[in-house]
């Protein structure tokens, strides 16, 4: 588990950025965080990290959205609405949660891990990675204005 401290959204802009160069295809990033703490904000530093030109929002509404113009596919979603593995599952969205083709950046990626699920637990089994895929699970937490803690584990290596 490491801990990145950050101090303004460029940071952690550059974190994503960063971490777009050790992405390989068929990992998944987990957000977990409140709403503002940044779960966005890290998905389009890796998206510019991609290379993937124009603006990563939110897709709050569309429940998740392809980038095929980077160099790596990027499936942004957003799990906000969806209540339980049931739903994501009944939503086809278990294909990129545990084994997909390119990158996925998953927030409130606590909703696939269910409600009992705390973090420094292990993953449910139901939830894990398929094999030869990696999950970076990320958990961001607000200590102030524009301070935020972004503490990360890889599973599956
Ligand atoms: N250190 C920081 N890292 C990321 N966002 C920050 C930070 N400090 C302040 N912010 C602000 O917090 C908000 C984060 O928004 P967003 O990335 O959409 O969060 P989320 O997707 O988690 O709801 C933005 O308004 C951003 O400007
Ligand atoms: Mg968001």
């Amino acid at each position: 588990m490491d801990t990145f401290i950050s101090n303004s959204p460029e940071e952690t802009f550059a974190l994503g950025r960063r971490w777009a160069a050790e992405l390989r295809p068929g990992w998944i990033v987990g957000l977990i965080g409140d709403l503002g703490t940044g779960k966005t904000q890290l998905v389009k530093g890796i998206a510019a990290g991609l290379g993937i030109p124009g603006t990563v929002t939110s897709p709050t509404f569309a429940l998740h959205r392809e980038h095929d113009n980077g160099s790596l596919p990027l499936t942004h979603i957003d799990l906000y609405r969806l209540e339980s593995q049931q739903e994501i599952v009944g939503a086809g969205l278990e294909h990129y949660l545990t084994t997909p083709d390119g990158v996925t950046a998953a927030e409130w990626f606590e909703r696939w891990l269910g409600g009992d699920w705390q973090p420094g637990q292990a993953l449910p089994e139901s939830a894990r990675p398929g094999a030869g895929h990696v999950l970076r699970l990320v958990i961001f937490s607000e200590e102030g204005e524009t301070k935020r803690k972004i503490t990360y584990e890889d599973f599956g290596h």
